[in-house]
């Protein structure tokens, strides 16, 4: 939530201006290329590239025998053409020389495997070897290009983890540096540590830290505490690596920003134990457009993590790094952006709080895994193609938007999505595999937001609520530290908070609560107990029946699916109930008037009719802020930001029909296009208009 009513600053001072580019690999092509590159950037109305991402082998050919001399020219290129350098450091993918020299560089596997040089992003967080020659590295492009009038800012490393779905390394420093992150964690008291883990189980007891091993297929995989714990030293590895990068990169450049590129939603790494680590969030975003279901969904799941991004920095804008001009080569279906797409797409990014659309890749490669990857120029050479077109076009409307740089969204509703949470839910062995799907109920509680054109918030349990009306709170399995005490006194100050089945079942270390769930001191702010949860089958039929005269004013039966727990209502009032088999009538929907506030059961998955529904009565009865005041057609949304002066408003079709938005009352105008704009705005298939009004406060 951001009340503030000026705008942040740009990404960097240097260019106060939508950033437009992408990753660009001049060390591929040679150099008569350049040039044209430099033509074609321009004529694409891009500004700002990523430089030197994979480029160590061409930076030191030799162990510390450095080539600057085409980067020097690449730079001055950029700047003499009015662009930027998003400047890389090159750690993400070794030289050959470097893991001949130093194979204690490669990761090893859970196998206990030391893997052979080659691929990317596979090396060892501790090596000492590797983090001296990164430092050498480091140090010299931060001393040759510090003070160069290209350089925007440091882009560091590349998706860390990426490889092998972030695959640890396993290797003796990592394990010992592990046993150490566990003596801080425990107060190097060995008996906290087998009570949090619950080691009376299967004797697994531990002695000494010094017995502790990494879980993995050849040993321990049945401790939970260990496994989390596992995964939450992952992200202090990585995070202590980007540390060891920038340190060298802030002592030389202080004021130059840095940031890494993070990925959708990425399992293996906490994000937002990265959120105060980096001066500005930056993303990777590859939707599978026209492939995976709906347009309409596909959207959602990218808002979904671009609402996240901008939440890690409570509102700040982000960096969309990465994003496809065409087509994503590694899906299962290569299908082509449809005209209107690319556009529409991009903008989304920047609706939800992007300053920047960038691209992989720049120029298609020529050669290796990535020859077939969309991009922006293709292997024909020219700037004659429909891809180009697109581009170019969005670097048009780009250059348009200066009023929106460093605005906001402003979210009176916050979904929580928390990655230890997701990690125990995985973990677990319960519900049945399918059924966990933590990830996918928390896009779809989000998606209700977002079809509604209602900002929201992606949030973790490390948030505070209290700026929030409504919190959004889907399958809460693990009460971290202070959590339940946060959502007590959010409902008790007047929130609205809604919470489902699955949720208050465990502490941070994956125990149970005992006394029954939701735990913590929930059961009294919900006012259910909740007992036991049946997992059914596909073919199971199951319905929430909504009882006559409840507080959302809706009535019917919706289906339930997968999941449904048997709760009892303990001062709770029952706003549904179940329709079938041996609990029919049952509550299966509760609402707790709890102090100033109430708090939501909803104890069974519904699907994304219900949510709709429920979460639509509840805007209105809150009076929710909506973008536009009107109901929004099928598959078009509107999201807005501001500076508390001027509201930016997009209204975005993602079908691939013509739509007509009501506008309500306001006069808008078209940011794009010049004039005004009110009453019906017709969007063409995959259209999308920004229009400004004065900024209307809640
Ligand atoms: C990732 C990487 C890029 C490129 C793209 C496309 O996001 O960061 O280097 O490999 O995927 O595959
Ligand atoms: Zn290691």
């Amino acid at each position: 939530m951001h009340t503030q009513s000026d705008r942040y600053p740009p990404i960097s001072p240097k260019c106060p201006h939508m950033l437009h580019g992408g990753d660009y690999n001049p060390d591929q092509w040679p150099t008569e290329v350049w040039a044209e590159d430099m033509r074609l950037m321009k004529a694409a109305g891009c500004n700002a590239m990523s430089v030197g991402i994979f480029a160590w082998s061409r930076l030191e050919p030799q162990e510390g025998q450095y080539e600057f001399g085409w980067l020097d020219r690449i730079m001055d290129m950029l700047a003499e053409n009015d662009a930027f350098a998003i400047l890389a450091t090159p750690s993400a993918a070794r030289p050959a020389w470097l893991d001949a020299r130093y194979p204690e560089c490669c990761k090893v596997t859970a196998e206990g495997q030391r893997r052979d040089h080659g691929m990317r992003h596979n090396f060892c967080w501790s090596s000492p070897a590797f983090r001296e020659k990164v430092t050498a590295i480091n140090t010299r492009l931060a001393e040759r290009y510090g003070t160069h009038p290209a350089l925007l800012m440091w882009h560091v490393s590349n998706e860390y983890g990426g490889e092998g779905s972030g695959a640890p390394c396993y290797c003796e420093l990592c394990q010992a540096w592990f046993r150490d992150w566990l003596r801080d964690r425990y107060d190097n008291d060995i008996e906290t540590l087998n009570h949090a883990w619950w080691t009376a189980f299967w004797s697994s007891r531990y002695e000494s830290f010094d017995q502790i091993d990494a879980p993995g297929p050849l040993g321990e995989r049945a401790i939970h505490g260990l496994t989390l714990d596992w995964k939450r030293f992952n992200t202090h590895q990585a995070i202590d690596f980007y540390r060891h990068e920038t340190s060298t990169l802030k002592r030389i450049t202080p004021d130059v920003s840095c940031t890494t590129n993070f990925m959708w939603a990425f399992e293996p790494q906490d994000y937002w134990q990265w959120a105060n680590e980096v001066d500005i969030v930056s993303w990777d975003g590859y939707p599978g457009w026209h492939c995976r279901g709906d347009d309409v969904r596909e959207a959602a799941g990218a808002a979904f993590n671009h609402d996240l991004f901008r939440s890690l920095k409570a509102g700040r804008p982000f960096m969309l790094m990465e994003s496809v001009p065409s087509v994503t080569s590694w899906f299962p279906v290569c299908k082509l952006k449809r005209p209107g797409m690319h556009k529409l797409s991009s903008l989304l990014a920047i609706a939800h709080g992007s300053d920047t659309v960038q691209y992989f890749q720049w120029r298609k490669s020529r050669g290796a895994t990535e020859k077939f990857f969309g991009a922006v120029v293709d292997h024909v050479g020219h700037e004659d193609t429909r891809v180009f077109g697109d581009v170019a076009e969005l670097g048009r409307v780009l250059k348009k938007l200066d009023g929106v740089v460093g605005t906001t969204v402003r979210s009176e509703v916050a979904v929580l999505f928390d990655w230890p949470t997701r990690w125990a839910v995985s973990a677990m062995s319960g519900l049945g595999h399918r059924h966990r799907n933590y990830l996918g109920t928390c896009m779809q509680h989000h998606a209700a937001f977002w079809t509604m054109g209602i900002g929201v918030d992606v949030i973790d349990q490390t948030v505070a609520l209290d700026e929030y009306r409504l919190a959004v709170l889907p399958m809460l399995y693990m009460l971290r530290p202070g959590m339940a005490e946060k959502i007590e006194r959010f409902v008790a100050d007047g929130g609205t908070a809604v919470m489902t089945y699955w949720s208050g079942i465990v502490d941070e270390h994956d125990l149970c609560h005992l006394g029954g769930w939701p735990g913590g001191g929930l059961r009294k702010v919900f006012g259910v107990w909740d007992e036991e949860t049946d997992a059914i089958c596909e073919d199971d039929v199951q319905r929430l029946v909504l009882s006559e005269g409840n507080e959302l004013g809706l009535a019917g039966e919706y289906e339930i699916h997968q999941l449904c727990a048997l709760i009892h209502a303990e001062g709770a009032t029952v706003a549904g109930t179940y329709g079938e088999d041996f609990y029919a009538g049952r509550p299966a929907l509760t609402v707790n008037h709890y102090g100033d506030g109430k708090a939501w059961y909803v104890a069974a998955r519904t699907g994304q009719d219900f949510l709709d529904d429920l979460y639509g009565r509840l805007a209105s009865d809150l009076g929710l802020r909506r973008t536009l005041d009107a109901t929004l057609p099928q598959g078009v949304t509107a999201r807005m930001r501001t500076n508390g002066e001027t509201d930016y408003v997009f209204v975005m079709n993602f079908t691939d029909a013509v739509a007509g938005v009501d506008l309500g009352e306001t006069t808008f105008a078209d940011v794009v296009n010049g004039g005004e704009v009110a009453g019906r705005l017709a969007l063409p298939a995959y259209g999308v208009a920004i229009l400004s009004r004065p900024a209307v406060e809640a």
